[in-house]
């Protein structure tokens, strides 16, 4: 089976890295490809339709499939990969999910991509192709729903074992709570027992010594190989969670932003504005609590005898504003389950449809996706039922560009290869004619104009 394909491929590829335009301008290439646009075009604009369900579980999650069958649509962005074969499937990362989004325009989301506020597609940042998935296919239904980013790839499933639908972060959570464990057993006379003191133990060594598969540096300097030298553990007392925990020189990282729920989630969702209310939404820094599991810097205090580290990072985590122009916000609740949806949409529309001050005039802030659990299984022949590619990705003024100048680095996009859009297109029609059994390729374009006009889907390759 993969030799065959090898060699066709090889046959097609041999003559044909310039020959893509000519296979898309063949007359049924073409007729397929514009009533694809056509379609997804239609779908995009969602108006004032809304998912609304009394129903749970998997009676839900059916309905949802249906409703965005002509509501919006279900994507995941994605790099193709191999040349001259182009191997499948295309994921952005190997998780045990498909990490996607749903994209489409509201009224709401129409005045706010006109004011400049939105991005007139909430994708995610680093894929050049989308997938839409097919909806049809009930391989393809939303096993869970968070407003933003949601760190999909560092949680755990949920009871069910729907993939990335549980907790995030399950260890450093669980070693705070041990150690609060210790601390109570110590203080109430009673002998912690032997689960308690190891996790203790291996804490504190960590924090003093450091540990490297965390990127931990740890703050007591011993260096083994001076290892008369001993170590400082007077550096220690205010060591700032930085220097603490991480060794990315992204400027980013210390603006980056996330939030959690204070009060219980039916009380949260029955208004999105909840996010901005702070006694019952909580903002801080993604890094400090992805690594502590808490923001709380008194947690560890009995033990060492001053506060874990000094939070350095940036103010505006605290309050939401670099929502805007910086990286994303993550959500650190556990994911929604599928009736929630309308809400969760509610609140993304609400996290980034503020002013972004700081940015250039007439742009938008590009990290504003929605982040959607599926199933792997979706992502093969029949789960998928076109591919878009972005076409002002690469050019001037394009995606990329505004990526490297909001982030103040490339390092998120890693390095850009020579004639990247030429291959992203050999790359996209490659899977979509191989791997995913002849589906159409269109162009997506990432201009407001085309979005308010409702086209963003199209058929030409020019920006
Ligand atoms: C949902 O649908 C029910 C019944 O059709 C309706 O009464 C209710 O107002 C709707 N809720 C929303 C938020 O649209
Ligand atoms: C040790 O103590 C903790 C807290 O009291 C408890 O949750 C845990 O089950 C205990 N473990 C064992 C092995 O006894
Ligand atoms: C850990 O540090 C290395 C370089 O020392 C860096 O490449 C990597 O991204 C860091 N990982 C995390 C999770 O910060
Ligand atoms: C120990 O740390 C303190 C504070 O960072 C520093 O001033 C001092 O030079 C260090 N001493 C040694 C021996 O590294
Ligand atoms: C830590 O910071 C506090 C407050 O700024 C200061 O009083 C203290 O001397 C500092 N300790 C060390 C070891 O630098
Ligand atoms: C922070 O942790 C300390 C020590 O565990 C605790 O006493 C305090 O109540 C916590 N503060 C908050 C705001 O949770
Ligand atoms: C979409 O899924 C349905 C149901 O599984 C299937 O019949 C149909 O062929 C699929 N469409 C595409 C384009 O694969």
């Amino acid at each position: 089976m993969r030799k065959t394909m090898k060699k066709t491929t090889m046959m097609k590829a041999a003559a044909c890295l310039a020959c893509v335009a000519v296979a898309a301008a063949a007359p049924n290439d073409a007729a397929t490809c514009e009533a694809m646009a056509e379609k997804l075009n239609q779908r995009f604009i969602v108006g004032s339709n809304r998912f609304n369900t009394t129903s749970t579980g998997q009676e839900a999650r059916d309905e949802l499939r249906e409703w965005m069958a002509s509501n919006g649509l279900l994507v995941s962005m994605c790099n193709p990969q191999g040349y001259p074969d182009v191997y499948g499937p295309c994921t952005d990362e190997q998780m045990d999910h498909i990490s996607a989004s749903w994209i489409g325009q509201t009224d709401r989301t129409k005045e706010l991509v006109e004011a400049d506020i939105l991005s007139p597609l909430q994708l995610y940042n680093t894929g050049t192709i989308g997938l839409v998935f097919n909806t049809s296919n009930p391989d393809t239904e939303v096993l869970c729903v968070s407003p933003s980013d949601s760190a999909s790839d560092s949680r755990q499933p949920d009871a069910e074992g729907n993939p990335a639908c549980g907790s995030f972060n399950k260890l450093a959570t669980e070693s705070l709570r041990m150690t609060e464990g210790y601390l109570r057993s110590v203080k109430e006379g009673d002998k912690p027992n032997a689960t308690l003191e190891l996790a203790v133990s291996e804490w504190e060594k960590y924090y003093y010594l450091g540990n490297p598969s965390k990127n931990m540096t740890g703050v007591s300097g011993w260096d083994q190989m001076k290892w008369w030298e001993g170590d400082n553990v007077t550096s220690d007392a205010n060591v700032t969670c930085s220097d603490l925990y991480w060794t990315s020189t992204d400027p980013g990282e210390k603006k980056w932003a996330a939030i959690k729920p204070l009060v219980p989630m039916e009380e949260y969702l029955a208004d999105p504005k909840n996010v901005w209310d702070p006694t019952k939404t909580q903002w801080g820094s993604f890094p400090v609590y992805a690594k502590a599991g808490t923001w709380n810097m008194t947690s560890y205090e009995e033990l060492l005898g001053h506060p874990l580290c000094v939070d350095d990072s940036d103010p505006c985590v605290m309050d939401g504003t670099c929502t805007e122009g910086e990286l994303t916000v993550e959500w650190l609740a556990d994911p929604l389950e599928p009736q929630h949806f309308q809400q969760a949409m509610d609140m993304q529309v609400e996290l980034y449809g503020k002013r972004i001050p700081g940015l250039p005039e007439g742009k938008a802030s590009l990290p504003q996706w929605n982040e959607i659990s599926v199933s792997k299984n979706a992502n093969v022949k029949g789960g998928v039922e076109a591919i878009f590619v972005r076409k002002d990705f690469f050019g001037p003024g394009g995606t990329l560009e505004l990526l490297e100048k909001q982030r103040g680095s490339g390092a998120s996009t890693g390095p850009v290869p020579p004639r990247a859009k030429e291959f992203t297109e050999y790359g996209a029609r490659q899977l979509a004619e191989n791997y995913y059994g002849g589906i159409p390729v269109v162009y997506a374009s990432m201009k407001k104009e085309d979005a308010l006009a409702g086209k963003v889907f199209g058929c030409s390759p020019d920006a």
